[in-house]
């Protein structure tokens, strides 16, 4: 571990984890715990829940769990240090990091340089925009787009200028290394090692901020017809695509409040919505959205609006976007604006107040594959045939069952087809794809748990929540009983830490090594169904099963072959003592 221990329950201690997940994921407090939909699986109702008193989170449905620390991990994909560092800097505290391990010290410092540099340019080209002569003709462009003083203040815009070394000279004055620079692409080296020069020329700039108003990247549009109009930094250790959404950073309050947020494609398209006062949207930047950008979403409203231009790109941008928000289960809504309108030309000529109403029109993903296959086969006889081909595709991609038949219904309504047919094709379409089939036998899933499994794991919720029998069971020796290896070790594991100590559930998971176990402690610390009069009375008799069980269970073995081995029946011993083999290594397995 690269932080000291005392310095990870400082953290722990200090960090409220309700509050850290609240940032990512809407939580409503029920009962002891507060539910959520979980941000690491695909789901409808809530089944991620946060436990503020013992500070660990848990997902009944995918198991995730841990403490805030595992949860900053998993969700911001950081390592364990950073994670510790990231709460650190929420909770002002100091750490040094003086023993971290060199690589990590390296990619740390590589991001940390990169943000830096980023920023510095930020306000290279913001000044260049405001202040310099050259940049006359960006404002100029900007205010012919109706781009407001206030928006290029609140947003950084800035401008490129027409020159191969703008950023080159600023790096050289700044003493900032060009290798640090080529890898933010802000600069490309000569061919035959003659330098650098400056990728972002003569453009309109657009830095691209992450959830932490850090700025990971840029885009540049040209002010004319010139090709490409629009230019991106490449991916670097700090600008991943796949996760940034333009604009986040600073609508997520809004995307909140109003519990919907409006995708949208272009900077221009989330620039005038913003200043038109609709807020709660970020832009995808022409890239194909992903599942990840629709788990980040969802942690800040449950409903989404995909809004496309009307033209065949932005058909089919929204037709493969369809398949990710079916598959996250997420509420979605596709707005394709009349012919001819971007977001931005359409709120710029009718404003906000009817972009809204059209919005409320926005049909759902259903509804919007349907329209677009009955445009392109018609309603003929023929037509309907191949759309209902096209269909089945998409309805067997839908997770929640009483939906499904919801829309099967309504394509039989509008296609005039018998509602069995068209569930005898969406059926012939599951077989012909198992891999889309598990859905349908998830119920199936839930394997009868041992009895055995099923008492050592309320042994260990028992320590975890109430470790004032800890000394009880030390006494007892009971995990010699434990049939199962893997809760065997687990237990020893707590077993190992200070009972009386603070906070004694959050320190056993900083204590465990990997996620599996974190995972695992998480869920039995969760699984508190005791009442707390009798914690004594039921330890003891939890002990005692267990002990007992094992005991006989033996006993009747052992005698069992004893009695074999004494009237030479080699046969039954052998079969005796395979059987007894096999029950240690079935719960070895599980
Ligand atoms: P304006 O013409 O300035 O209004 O841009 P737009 O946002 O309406 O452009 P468009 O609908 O053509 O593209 C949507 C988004 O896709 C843009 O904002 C860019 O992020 C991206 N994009 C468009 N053209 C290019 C291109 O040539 N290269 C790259 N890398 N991205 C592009
Ligand atoms: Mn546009």
């Amino acid at each position: 571990m690269y932080i000291p221990e005392e310095k990870v329950s400082e953290i722990l201690n200090a960090s409220d984890i309700v509050d850290v997940i609240s940032e990512s994921v809407i939580l409503k407090k029920s009962g002891r715990n507060f539910f959520g939909l979980c941000p690491f699986h695909s789901e409808k109702t809530p089944s991620f829940s946060v436990n503020a008193g013992k500070q660990i989170f848990h997902c009944f449905g995918c198991s995730a769990g841990g403490n805030v620390l595992s949860y900053v991990m998993k969700y911001h994909g950081t390592t364990f240090p950073e994670a510790a560092k990231m709460m650190a800097r929420k909770y002002n505290i100091t750490i040094e990091t003086k023993e971290i391990d060199p690589a990590i010290k390296r990619q740390l410092h590589l991001k940390e340089n990169l943000f830096r540099l980023n920023k510095i340019v930020m306000g290279t080209y913001f000044d260049e925009l405001k202040n310099s002569k050259t940049g006359e003709i960006a404002r100029q462009y900007l205010n012919d787009r109706g781009i407001l003083d206030n928006t290029i203040e609140l947003f950084r815009l800035g401008f490129s200028p027409d020159n191969w070394d703008t950023i080159v000279k600023v790096l050289k004055e700044r003493k900032i290394s060009k290798n640090i620079a080529v890898q933010s692409g802000l600069i490309l080296e000569r061919k035959q090692n003659n330098g650098y020069y400056d990728r972002f020329r003569n453009r309109i700039m657009f830095p691209i901020f992450d959830i932490n108003m850090q700025v990971a990247g840029f885009g540049g549009r040209v002010m004319d017809d010139a090709m490409p109009k629009y230019m991106n930094s490449p991916e670097t250790p700090v600008y991943n695509k796949s996760r940034i959404l333009y604009g986040l950073h600073a609508s997520k309050q809004f995307c909140r409040q109003e519990g919907l947020v409006y995708i949208v494609e272009g900077y221009f398209d989330f620039l005038s919505l913003y200043q038109h006062g609709i807020k709660n949207t970020v832009a995808s930047l022409g890239t194909a959205l992903t599942a990840d950008h629709v788990r980040i979403l969802k942690g800040y409203a449950p409903r989404m609006v995909l809004v496309f231009d009307s033209d065949t790109a932005g058909i089919n941008a929204a037709k493969r976007s369809v398949k990710i928000f079916m598959n996250e289960g997420v509420d979605t809504r596709i707005l394709v604006l009349p012919q001819g309108n971007d977001p931005d030309s359409y709120v710029v000529k009718h404003g906000q107040k009817a972009f809204n109403e059209l919005a409320l029109n926005a049909k759902t993903m259903m509804q919007f594959l349907l329209q677009v296959s009955i445009d392109a086969h018609g309603l003929s006889v023929e037509g309907r045939i191949r759309i209902l081909e096209d269909m089945k595709k998409q309805l067997i991609l839908i997770q929640d069952s009483a939906l499904r038949s919801l829309y099967v219904k309504e394509l039989a309504e509008t296609l005039n087809i018998d509602e069995k047919a068209v569930l005898e094709k969406v059926r012939e379409q599951y077989l012909s794809h198992p891999e889309k089939k598990s859905f349908l036998s998830e119920g199936k899933k839930q394997d009868a748990k041992l009895e055995s499994d099923r008492r050592e794991e309320q042994m260990i919720s028992l320590m975890l929540n109430y470790p004032e029998i800890i000394d009880e069971i030390k006494d007892k020796e009971v995990l010699d009983y434990f049939y199962s290896e893997k809760l065997k070790c687990l237990a020893r594991k707590i077993l190992s830490m200070d009972p009386k100590k603070e906070a004694f559930i959050t320190n056993v998971m900083a204590g465990m090594e990997n996620t599996e176990d974190q995972e695992l402690i998480a869920s039995y610390a969760m699984d508190d169904f005791f009442s707390e009069q009798d914690i004594h009375q039921t330890a003891l008799s939890i002990i005692h099963r267990i002990i007992r069980v094992r005991k006989k269970q033996e006993n009747t073995l052992t005698t069992k072959i004893i009695s074999a081995e004494k009237g030479c029946d080699s046969d039954l011993m052998d079969l005796l003592k395979q059987k007894q083999a096999e029950i240690q290594q079935l719960h070895d397995q599980l």
